[in-house]
């Protein structure tokens, strides 16, 4: 029997908003190992019959949909064997961009100045009668800050921080909500709003008001009743706000105070004020994968702490909430700090955290009462808490994070490496926090676009990252300037390096504009990606050529040979103590990404049908490759100058150096990496492919004993050390598990959680799992396992845009035996360890071997 396992529209399967008449309908079939012919498919939207037989995805081109209603989606199969399937799919669609019958509110008279922190939390009020029965009641509601409903003292949805982190200056989501569950004849509509981004605190700066003076809220609820009249309530002068509710702070960096004395519904709340914003930005129906709460964790022990705080350890790092039930004597304050580390004392090591004070004060009631914050997150594994015994407080958590379906897995006999694939994934999550960000905990978790360039291609594997990085584009293709260069953090808020060049491109981190596309099309085969995105990485690379002209003459025009300080180069690579140790390589790094990115942009032009763009382009990257290999190479594959091991692995992996050098400079990396004592000495920009380098040029040995090593710094002593996320710097912590201090310039710069060097994974899936695409989207594919590191088995599993494949191989002694499943409409090309070839049509087969 086969099944539908996916089923979106616009990348979303969990109540999906539409604002525009194109959406996209996407599905995925499940037919287990069962050869499966599907006679008839048909998607059925709007009254219009659309044959899907032979895709799994379909752009709706139909009479138009009306504004504020709800639709359903039909899939119909049937298959030769007179199998019968049926997925509904309700969505609904949004206001089309029509005219809001509200307007933006907020507190004219609260005049908030001060710097590095937060404004306080505006709450807003709204009584309302309804007039009749009731048949439908929604509201949609919007926010310059973070907001938080309830209406009749009942929670609006289970996200958080809505309206979520775009660009505001260019787009602002907002939201629906279904309140008909929740309405009575007389209503209470309360909404908190913080600052959050827009307004709030934010940056390690601590800049604030970067996108207006106060927190400001929008809203538009309609009642249908059941005699057809429909009537709207606006956000306007009727609604009354204050700054006295109970949440009396709330900063992402910071947390939140609560008083739990102060009730909502008796404080004083004055007339709001319509709220004049500095722009106009596009309002759009919600386009995330929107923050929940998707897992909630125990604490596995607990200790009093050197002050006497009661420490609780939850035994996994990662970014979220705590959640509590306490039973209060009076009116107690209770304190919950939170940290990833603790120091040698057993207290908790908060300097990592540098600013962000990741505080939750509670002021308690006499009683028993629960608590768990809405308007902030930290980054954190321990808790200490302050202020009531420990046994009157029932302390949990919720890992927070954007709602990514899980459609990969991995997992091999050796556990240390099964637990490196659980880090990045807990990496992952944490970061996945409406936009992609370098860390969850200190005053920082931006959105680095250099850390999100390097992971997006791992992270699609294990990750149906299309909706949420589309989102993120987005905003990178509103930010980018005018020069083709781009903000190093997208959303920008007012950070912008290198700061004396500011219009300057700067490589690896700006070349997210080609990566993160990229990896959307190899994942899931859809060229509008890079259409959508084509000007964009045009007018990126044009920039990168014009900087890297600019310092050169002869073959010098196309070594991008900028002073050093306006790039991040080598960026935390372990092998030099220092940043201006890493960026004193940024010639190197910032030539091998410009040939790189030339070459797919060549590529996207050629698959778009540009066809003088694509000769122009691969000509530059052909130029670019020559260029690094006259400059840095002497010609027989060894480095002129100080060798290391970035170095060697970018002009590897991009293909930048002749066939007759190629093997002597993998050669010379193999050879630095073992004079390291097979320690890694790359930074971010080469760490994702440091292993393929080895192992696809003749090292695979090297390679494995690598990624199995556990002297530091590698990926298996963060596992040895107990890591349960990736940590930003391979040695995070020293050999007695203590927080090592950062010296080299970065300013105490120690994340225990930053998924970027987790792109190892890629290694993992691609080679030892050993699946390829050979076309984007996976409808034809590869599965050669690569046999090394005394791993004896390995099981992988990835959902495709046609469904699940699998590949489960084991080794016993000599024998190796590999099964594999082909999902509908794909084939996969099989490959032994002997270099045996079959290739396979949909369904389950299984291949065994001796080796020699
Ligand atoms: C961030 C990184 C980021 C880098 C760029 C750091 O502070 O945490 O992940 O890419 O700065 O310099």
């Amino acid at each position: 029997m086969f099944k539908v396992i996916h089923f979106a529209v616009d990348g979303s399967e969990k109540n999906p908003l539409i604002d525009h008449q194109d959406p996209y309908f996407s599905f995925a079939l499940d037919c287990g190992g069962t050869p499966l012919l599907i006679t008839e498919a048909t998607l059925k939207v709007n009254g219009v019959n659309f044959d899907v037989k032979g895709q799994v995805s379909c752009r709706y081109q139909g009479p138009d949909f009306q504004a504020d209603r709800a639709y359903e989606a039909t899939l119909q199969f049937v298959s030769d064997k007179g199998e019968r399937l049926e997925a509904v799919l309700p969505f609904r669609t949004g206001k089309f961009h029509g005219a809001w019958q509200g307007d933006f509110i907020s507190d004219a008279s609260y005049h908030f100045k001060e710097k590095r922190v937060s404004p306080k939390v505006l709450m807003f009020r709204k009584d309302f009668a309804t007039k009749a029965k009731v048949k439908e009641a929604f509201l949609y509601a919007s926010a310059l800050g973070i907001y938080d409903l309830e209406l009749n003292g009942q929670r609006l949805g289970d996200r958080y921080f809505a309206p979520g982190f775009t660009s505001y200056q260019h787009q602002l989501q907002y939201q629906y909500y279904d309140v008909l569950p929740f309405l009575k004849s007389h209503n209470t509509l309360l909404a908190s709003v913080a600052g959050g981004w827009a307004v709030g605190s934010y940056l390690f700066t601590r800049k604030n008001r970067h996108d207006g003076k106060r927190p400001a809220f929008l809203m538009e609820l309609h009642l249908r009743y059941e005699d057809g009249q429909e009537e709207v309530l606006g956000s306007d002068s009727s609604f009354g706000v204050s700054e006295e509710g109970p949440v009396q702070m709330a900063d992402f960096y910071d947390g939140e105070t609560f008083d739990s004395r102060i009730d909502p519904l008796k404080i004083a709340y004055h007339p709001a004020t319509r709220e004049k914003l500095r722009f106009t930005p596009h309002l759009f129906a919600d386009y995330s994968c929107p923050v929940i709460a998707n897992q909630t964790l125990k604490p596995l022990h607990q200790y009093v702490g050197p002050r006497g705080e009661t420490i609780y350890d939850f035994g996994q790092n990662f970014a979220g909430v705590v959640s509590f039930e306490l039973e209060a004597q009076g009116d107690e304050t209770v304190t919950i700090s939170h940290a990833e580390v603790l120091r040698k004392d057993g207290g908790l090591d908060v300097a990592p955290l540098r600013s962000a004070q990741a505080r939750i004060t509670y002021h308690a009631h006499p009683g028993h009462q629960s608590f768990s914050p809405r308007l902030t997150y930290m980054g954190f594994r321990y808790v200490a808490v302050n202020g009531i015994p420990s046994d009157h407080i029932k302390l949990s958590a919720l890992a927070l994070s954007s709602d990514l379906p899980l459609i990969g897995s991995f997992a091999c006999s050796n556990a240390a490496l099964n637990r490196l694939h659980e880090n990045m994934l807990w990496s992952a999550r944490s970061n996945f926090m409406d936009i992609p960000t370098d860390c969850p905990q200190r005053d920082e978790r931006m959105g680095w676009t250099g850390d999100i360039a390097l992971f997006a291609s791992t992270a699609a594997f294990v990750f149906d990252t299309d909706r949420f990085l589309r989102k993120w584009l987005k905003d990178l293709r509103s930010e980018q300037l005018r020069s083709g260069g781009l903000p190093n953090t997208i959303p920008n808020q007012g950070y912008g390096f290198p700061t004396t060049m500011p219009k300057m491109a700067v490589d690896f981190w700006g070349d997210a504009a080609l990566y993160v596309p990229f990896s959307l099309y190899l994942a899931y085969g859809d060229r509008e990606v890079l259409s959508l995105s084509y000007e964009s990485m045009k007018r990126y690379v044009d920039a990168c050529a014009f900087w890297a002209k600019i310092w050169g003459v002869g073959k010098y025009r196309y070594i991008w040979h900028t002073p050093s300080s306006l790039h991040f180069g080598d960026w935390v690579a372990p092998d030099t103590p220092t940043m201006a140790g890493w960026q004193k390589r940024s010639p190197y790094t910032a030539t091998a990404a410009l040939a790189h990115s030339s070459a797919l942009l060549a590529q996207a032009a050629g698959l778009l049908g540009k066809n003088s763009d694509q000769k122009h382009y691969a000509a530059l990257a052909k130029k670019v490759a020559e260029a690094y290999d006259h400059v840095f190479f002497d010609g027989e594959g060894k480095m002129k100058k100080k060798e290391f091991q970035t170095g060697y692995v970018l002009p590897l992996a991009f293909d930048l150096l002749p066939k007759t050098e190629k093997e002597k400079a993998a050669e010379n990396l193999a050879r630095l990496v073992e004079g390291r004592g097979d320690t890694i000495g790359t930074g971010f920009p080469a760490t994702p492919y440091v292993l393929f380098a080895l192992a696809d040029h003749g090292h695979a040995d090297v390679a494995f004993r690598m990624l199995m090593n556990e002297k530091c710094p590698s990926w298996l002593y963060a596992v040895k050390m107990g890591a349960t996320t990736i940590w930003e710097k391979f040695d995070g912590l020293d050999e007695e598990g203590y927080c090592r201090k950062s010296e080299d310039g970065t300013d105490g710069m120690i994340s225990f959680n930053h998924y970027a060097s987790g792109s190892v994974c890629r290694f993992l899936h691609e080679r030892i799992g050993g699946l390829t695409a050979l076309e984007p989207g996976y409808q034809h594919f590869q599965v050669k396992p690569l046999l090394g590191g005394a791993i004896s088995s390995c099981q992988i599993e990835h959902c495709s845009p046609y469904g699940p494949i699998v590949s489960s191989w084991k080794l016993e002694g000599k024998h190796f035996s590999l099964d594999v499943t082909v999902p509908y409409l794909s084939q996969g090309e099989i490959v032994l360890p002997s270099g045996k070839h079959f290739s396979q049509p949909q369904g389950s087969a299984h291949y065994e071997e001796e080796l020699a």
